[in-house]
């Protein structure tokens, strides 16, 4: 029996001969993404007696649309479709396998299955943890291919994951470099497209600057919809502290005071940090504390007992903090007493203090705004000492909700901006009137990228 997929081009032929243990592809709209995994899995499946394929998607109408459909189209009296289980099996016993993922409670389906390949399509839709709890399903004591297979186009809540593995390639402990790699694949690589619809490039050419330049230039640096677009990390200006939010740690003059602000996770990471106020009310972050989890029983993972023992620890040692007087402010989710001992209890118990923050998330947010704007001068009311990673990497990488547009994406990882959120709110300042609107013919030191709208301007 003989079947005809048709002709690859040359980003998809890079795609389906790529040997990785995972392999990303696409990173732009319309590059022929869909049509290359699911051609690579039906060859997976053809060649493979017996192997075991999954492809995702985040959900089922998407899922049915763009695979279930013209799969069995193509499929059609060579592979039987089974819509309960939704899955394709060949004759020769190899199957493909549906699934969609719109939450971590979907996650449930992946417990204990194993695949021999997983497809993951628009794989930025999906968060790091869902990512990495699908791939954790690419196992199997055989001989088949072992891999997971990516598509994606920039923006998403898996942006920083996929651009953090496939286009930085900055890795982390336990990540082999050797096993990833990324093909790019832009509108202009599918011929069939370009051919079929020229008119698709044209909408691509008349998007929004931000969304023409992730979806057709496939550029990962640019977010739709990011949330502090004004935040601004310049090394170049840590010293004289104009112009960027992040600058070079310094002593503490003995005046100002020190606060500790604080968001409790324990299946999420938890954030602590510490704070130095100016005579003139500006916050510096100092110190922070992160916990990252990541996937269950891996990286950092601890109790509350643990991470107050910490905190005491840091306040008792460091130098900015030995022997000061700290105010408290946290979530007020940690008083709730469901289990008999509340998470504030915990924290008294460790002699660690907290008055409740307030927990108005958008008036909340507006106070982050107000912060980071840059006055005349280029000086905020908040800087960022360096040492503050956890802050440095998350704050850019949030962004609006689609629903809730003026709250930001809570899928996404928020724990530092909620803590630094509850910090702004216990010391409320109103917007600098001085701060306006940054174009990039007046920007003193042409850094606008970052920062191009003020946010008087976005608020209306
Ligand atoms: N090699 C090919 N031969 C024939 N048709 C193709 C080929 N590659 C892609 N196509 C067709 O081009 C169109 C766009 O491809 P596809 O849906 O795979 O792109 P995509 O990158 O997934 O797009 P999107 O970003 O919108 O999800 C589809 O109609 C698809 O069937
Ligand atoms: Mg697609």
């Amino acid at each position: 029996m003989k079947l005809y997929l048709g002709e690859p081009n040359e980003k998809q032929k890079l795609f389906l001969m790529d040997h990785h243990k995972h392999v990303g592809y696409g990173g732009a709209r319309g590059g022929g993404k869909s049509w290359a995994l699911r051609t690579k899995a039906i060859l997976l499946c053809g060649k493979f007696a017996g192997i075991r394929v999954c492809l995702v998607r985040k959900t089922y109408p998407e899922l049915e649309q763009n695979h279930i459909v013209p799969l069995k189209s193509t499929l059609h009296g060579i592979a039987k479709y089974n819509k309960s289980e939704k899955q394709f099996t060949f004759p020769n016993g190899s199957i493909i396998k549906l699934q969609y993922c719109r939450n971590d409670t979907d996650l449930e389906n992946f417990q204990g299955v194993e695949f021999d390949v997983i497809f993951i399509d628009e794989a930025t839709n999906f968060t790091e943890y869902q990512l990495k709890t699908i791939a954790a399903c690419c196992r199997g004591v055989n001989d088949f291919p072992h891999r997971i297979y990516y598509t994606c186009n920039p923006g998403g809540a898996g942006h920083g994951y996929i651009k953090r593995i496939f286009i930085d390639r900055n890795y982390e402990e336990g990540e082999d470099p050797e096993e990833y790699n990324f093909t790019q694949a832009l509108v202009q690589d599918n011929d069939a497209l370009m051919e079929a619809d020229p008119d698709y490039l044209r909408f691509l050419e008349q998007l929004p600057p931000k969304l023409k330049k992730a979806w057709l230039y496939g550029d990962w640096d640019i977010f739709e919809g990011q949330f502090f677009e004004e935040f601004t990390d310049n090394p170049d200006h840590y010293i004289d502290r104009q112009w960027t939010h992040v600058i070079e740690p310094f002593d503490i003059p003995p005046g100002w005071k020190i606060y500790r602000s604080y968001d409790f996770g324990y299946s999420k990471p938890f954030s602590c940090a510490w704070w130095a106020v100016d005579y003139d009310g500006r916050l510096y972050r100092i110190l922070e504390l992160y916990g990252w989890t990541g996937i269950p029983n891996e990286g950092v993972k601890w109790s509350p007992d643990k991470q107050f023992a910490e905190i005491k620890k840091v306040e008792e040692q460091h130098p900015y903090l030995k022997g000061k007087q700290i105010n408290g402010v946290a979530d007020p989710a940690i008083w709730a007493a469901d289990t008999g001992e509340s998470v504030n209890d915990v924290a008294v118990r460790h002699h660690i203090y907290f008055q409740k923050g307030d927990h108005q998330r958008i008036a909340g947010w507006m106070q982050m705004h107000y912060r980071m704007a840059f006055d005349e001068n280029g000086i905020p009311m908040m800087y960022i000492f360096s040492n503050c990673k956890a802050f440095i990497r998350t704050i850019p990488l949030l962004m609006y909700d689609d629903t809730n547009v003026e709250d930001l994406d809570t899928e996404l990882e928020d724990h530092v901006a909620d803590e630094a959120r509850y910090m702004c709110m216990s010391r409320p300042i109103k917007p600098q009137l001085g701060a306006k609107n940054i174009k990039a013919e007046d920007d003193p030191l042409n850094m606008r990228a970052k920062r191009k709208k003020s946010i008087y301007v976005r608020r209306g």
